[in-house]
């Protein structure tokens, strides 16, 4: 992308609206002096943490403490994004024009500029007014992903697919760390001041005991809610088996992610290879009726139909206007049907192997209860190493085609290029935070689910990679890092693990 001061004539156009802050920012940053200030940020490298450091420099907070994170912040935030910024102005010219992409580069402009003109932080007060002014610019900057995948996918014919995906990988990745770094002190600062109520073995936005089992149970109940929400039925259980007490240092934010986008991909293509009429009317219905529902609410109504005494689960506000069904199943799954109904706990337990010497936990109970008993079971895995957790989440929802498969990791493949198209104009842009929390329509889906996990495994250095045999189910690996790692910020990572696709 061109910098501003070189940008060509333009043919005067009709004024667009534009968010308040960015009208002053497309004026002032077209000279020649921004790039010299923007020149000189990029002179400085970028201080990269560790979980360990955010964990450790949290404990035992003290002013002073709290006053060199809010520093810390001040100062290295505008070097973060002085890179981004440069990252952008790399793309090609016309790429720089697509009305997207100009306008998340204006939004780091602006953030750039904020977080330069901020004076040395040396009291609480000031920390304060600091805490402000960054949770304002977090907020403001929720549009950016879906307006950056709109925008990368609009470029096609500018940019390779593979220039497009490193763009977008780096860009999120860069994201990723800049609002671990605002978010993690915010959340010390509230610690600190005892504005929020302390929780064991958090450290700000970190939990040093993050429990792989209770994880995968609260994006098990909250993708069930989601799924009954639209189809009216209920999930496929989900089955949890291998060292269910694993624990490791981690960001829930961003595991919860990972494994909520996971699951509730399991459970749709599930329901869509094994009742696929219920599984479109479900759609049509909630496309006529567009639902907006946040994670708590889905929790709540999760927890409700957790305390209903039968598998059926007590409807939600939303599927309580809609007949519930049995599930018709197809001729040719009929004679799984048995295998199905034997209890997922049974089913998954029978299966269970652990290597010799290894304990490994009790018999894997359904997580996300109340479940189908007619889909087939969602199995989930926790392998655990001196190095890394590891999750193995199998579901029999059909595979992926190839066509599908060759392209699951990219945000500007035509497929996903036209799920945005038909996305944007219907629900305007949604504010995304790649978190459990984004109040989206269920039904909308951006393609942004696995590039965006994968984003985030690769962050603190894990993986994730998938496996599928079309015509039967998708086993996806998410591997996490747990040694001392520390951000990975560039798109350089050479995962180890491979796709496959099997026919
Ligand atoms: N477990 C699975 N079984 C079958 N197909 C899958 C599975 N997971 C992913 N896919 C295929 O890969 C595509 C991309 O998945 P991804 O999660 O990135 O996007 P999405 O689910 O379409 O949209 P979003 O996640 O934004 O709601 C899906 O549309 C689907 O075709
Ligand atoms: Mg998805």
């Amino acid at each position: 992308m061109a910098a501003p001061a070189r940008r060509a004539p333009q043919q005067p156009q009709q004024p667009q609206p534009q968010p308040r802050h960015l009208v002053s920012a497309t004026a002032s940053y077209a000279n020649f002096y921004h790039n010299r200030v923007l020149e000189k940020y990029l002179k400085q490298d970028t201080k990269r943490v560790t979980l360990r450091q955010l964990t450790v420099f949290g404990r035992n907070l003290t002013e002073d403490k709290l006053l060199r994170s809010a520093n810390y912040v001040r100062a290295e935030l505008p070097v973060r994004l002085a890179h981004r910024i440069a990252r952008f102005q790399q793309l090609p010219f016309v790429v720089g024009t697509n009305p997207h992409i100009e306008l998340v580069y204006r939004m780091y402009w602006d953030a750039f500029e904020t977080f330069r003109a901020l004076p040395e932080i040396t009291s609480l007060e000031q920390n304060r007014v600091f805490c402000d002014t960054v949770r304002s610019l977090l907020d403001t900057h929720l549009v950016v992903i879906p307006q950056l995948a709109m925008g990368i996918a609009e470029s096609e014919p500018h940019l390779s697919q593979h220039a497009a995906d490193k763009f977008m990988n780096e860009t999120l990745r860069s994201r990723i760390g800049r609002r671990v770094l605002a978010e993690q002190h915010i959340a010390l600062s509230a610690d600190f001041e005892g504005s929020r109520p302390a929780r064991d073995h958090w450290i700000g936005i970190v939990n040093s005991k993050c429990h792989a089992r209770d994880t995968i149970d609260k994006c098990a109940r909250l993708a069930g809610s989601i799924f009954r929400n639209i189809y009216g039925v209920e999930p496929p259980a989900i089955t949890v088996d291998g060292f269910q007490d694993a624990s490791f240092i981690y960001i829930p934010d961003h595991i919860e992610y990972i494994l909520f986008e996971l699951i509730k991909n399991s459970m749709r293509f599930t329901l869509e290879k094994h009742a696929p009429e219920i599984a479109a009317r479900g759609v049509a219905a909630a496309n006529a009726q567009p639902h907006y529902q946040t994670a708590s609410e889905a929790l709540a109504s999760a927890a409700a139909a957790a305390a209903a005494p039968s598998l059926t689960p007590q409807p939600s506000a939303r599927s309580s206007h809609r007949p519930r069904r049995e599930l018709p199943l197809e001729d040719d799954d009929a004679a799984d049907a048995d295998h199905r109904r034997q209890p997922a706990h049974q089913a998954a337990a029978s299966e269970h192997n652990p290597a010799p010497g290894q304990t490994l936990a009790p018999a894997p109970a359904s997580a996300g209860a109340p479940a189908s008993p007619l889909l087939p079971a969602i199995r989930i895995t926790i392998g655990q190493s001196d190095t890394q957790i590891m999750f193995r989440i199998s579901d029999q929802g059909g595979g992926i085609e190839r066509q599908i498969f060759d392209h699951i990791w990219s945000y500007s493949h035509a497929s996903k290029r036209r799920a945005l198209a038909v996305a944007a104009p219907a629900h305007s842009m949604p504010r995304l935070a790649a978190k459990l929390n984004d109040p989206i329509p269920s039904t909308l889906h951006l393609g942004l689910g696995l590039p965006m996990s994968r984003v985030y495994a690769n962050y603190w250095g894990g993986n994730i990679s998938m496996y599928t045999m079309e015509g039967y189910g998708t086993d996806v690996y998410v591997s996490i890092s747990v040694g001392n790692q520390s951000e990975n910020l560039l798109d350089d990572y050479k995962g180890s693990g491979a796709d496959v696709h099997g026919k």
